[in-house]
């Protein structure tokens, strides 16, 4: 690296403010990115650091302050002229058009040569791409059958098939296995090597410190340090995040139940056409069972078949001791049985719609019975339940979409709780979730069971099934082969266990 290219500042922000209608976003933030490096942005929800992402990528204006672009302010910023600049952002919400293949999201828009000619050799050209990052893609899947994790190495490649220079990944490994999240980071080490500087925003305050050489901390829209990542500990994160100590990461297990009676929820020797081939599980009240598995094990697909959502080809799903193999989703609900999914986007929330109104979407089936919507206690509720989870800002009247990512989140656990189910499913719940607001929903499902609600939770954070749960089954190969009591295993055995079936060494059935 010459000289003048060390000495080179490829993104300035200095005394950046952004304001959205009565909320500060971003406070007289000054903050420097220098090539080649990996420089993370953490903070809790609503701290700013999408804000903060959307602005170098061109995406919003700063209402004062200036952006510098190796050097000079920028003028008439917006994703075109960013794009032309080298910058790319990969959103925390995905941008990808559902019905072209991986290869065309991947380049489109990337030369300026229309689609058609753009198609010969796209394939090979993606072949290459993927082969030196090692995601293993298939080009000509279509984007709207690809799990969230692929779609995020779809946009990753998107990226590079720009040849950025300054990369900005908006949490981009809040779906990927610990493996895939190993291959982004040593994808982002060899970027940086290369001289492009990437703009790291996680929650995954571990890899943020494995991987990155600068960390800056947000809080409230305000700037509070930027350090070397070897001068700082996750702990130093956490305080500077919070601007106070937090006390722990999970709650106390509450007590089992006792067995027993019919259980909320008994699912035997499940088979579906997407990937499940013999599950069976139950879920009694006041119980928290979790399913472990890695990403691919069928555990998604095994929820969206028992909901109703996907055909059942094999077994039987009882609810209070009743046969409802097959309901459609809408009778699941109004048998107390609710999911709230992993992509609150596509399936959980209606963006452009209040916190109240998507709330009052869910509880519209529990209390069709009435026939009536009484709006005075709809808001009473809504309000009721965005306290309880601490949604901030604490506004019930405002768009889904105007919340940061982690509300969002919030607000679809909100909804689920509206429709008065017996028994919750919990599918990556604190997906994008700050380390604060992780402990208050943890928090809020050791409440649901300790009221007696059952709570059925998938988590590719396997430690939140062996803080939470009291009961757990390993899921491998579509199957469940195992259940455990998580306070008397440990974590070590479980990933054995479960990688080994993976693998092939150990017999699935
Ligand atoms: N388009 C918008 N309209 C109104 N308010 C917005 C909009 N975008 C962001 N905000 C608000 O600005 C603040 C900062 O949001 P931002 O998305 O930058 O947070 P974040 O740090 O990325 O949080 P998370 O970790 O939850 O993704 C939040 O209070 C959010 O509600
Ligand atoms: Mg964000």
């Amino acid at each position: 690296m010459s000289n003048s290219d060390a000495d080179r500042l490829p993104v300035e922000l200095s005394h950046i403010s952004k304001r959205f209608g009565a909320t500060q976003a971003l406070d007289d933030v000054s903050v420097t990115i220098r090539p080649g490096q990996v420089h993370s942005i953490v903070g809790e929800n609503g701290a700013g650091k999408s804000t903060l992402g959307k602005i170098i990528a061109g995406v919003y204006s700063p209402d004062d302050g200036d952006l510098l672009i190796d050097g000079d302010p920028v003028r008439h910023w917006n994703p075109g002229t960013a794009q032309t600049a080298g910058i790319a952002m990969i959103a925390q919400e995905l941008a990808l058009v559902p019905d072209l293949t991986v290869a065309e999201n991947v380049y489109l828009g990337a030369e300026r040569h229309r689609l058609g000619f753009l198609k010969r050799g796209l394939n090979e050209r993606f072949a290459a791409l993927d082969a030196e990052v090692g995601f293993g893609l298939n080009p000509r899947a279509l984007v709207r059958d690809l799990r969230i994790a692929d779609q995020q190495k779809t946009e990753i490649l998107r990226s590079l098939a720009r040849n950025a220079n300054v990369i900005v990944m908006d949490e981009p490994t809040s779906s990927l296995t610990a493996h895939e999240m190993g291959q982004l980071e040593t994808l982002m080490r060899s970027l940086s090597e290369r001289g492009c500087s990437i703009i790291y925003v996680s929650h995954f305050l571990d890899s943020v410190l494995r991987v990155s050489d600068t960390v800056t901390v947000m809080r409230d829209g305000r700037h509070i340090m930027t350090v070397p990542a070897e001068d700082v500990g996750k702990r130093d994160l956490v305080t500077a995040m919070l601007g106070r100590e937090l006390d722990q990461a999970f709650p106390d297990r509450t007590e089992a139940p006792e067995p027993g009676d019919v259980p909320l929820l008994k699912v035997s020797n499940l088979a579906t056409d997407t990937g499940v081939k013999d599950m069976s599980f139950e879920v009694h009240r006041g119980e928290i069972v979790g399913l472990l598995g890695l990403v691919g094990s069928g555990r998604s697909e095994c929820l969206r078949a028992l909901i109703g959502v996907d055909a059942i080809t094999g077994g039987t799903v009882e609810v209070k001791g009743f046969d409802r193999t097959g309901a459609p989703p809408h009778r699941m609900i109004s048998e107390g049985v609710f999911l709230v999914p992993e992509d609150r986007h596509k399936d959980g929330l209606v963006l452009e719609r209040s916190v109240r109104e998507n709330i009052a979407l869910s509880s519209l089936a529990a209390r069709a019975t009435s026939g009536i919507v009484r709006t005075s206690a709809e808001i009473g509720t809504a309000r009721e339940l965005a306290d309880s989870l601490e949604i901030r800002p604490l506004d019930i009247e405002r768009p889904v979409g105007q919340f940061s990512g982690g509300n969002q989140q919030k607000a679809l656990l909100a909804k689920a709780l509206a429709a008065k189910p017996d028994l919750v499913i919990l599918d990556e719940p604190t997906r994008g979730v700050d380390v604060g607001a992780k402990r208050t929903i943890y928090d809020l499902i050791s409440r649901l069971a300790a009221d007696g609600y059952g709570v059925l939770l998938i988590s590719s954070e396997h430690e939140e099934i062996m803080e939470l749960a009291h009961r757990a089954y390993l899921v491998a190969g579509g199957r469940t082969i195992d259940h455990i009591e998580p306070s008397e295993s440990t974590m070590e055995n479980v990933l054995f266990r479960l990688f080994h079936v993976a693998s092939g060494e150990e017999p699935a059935a």
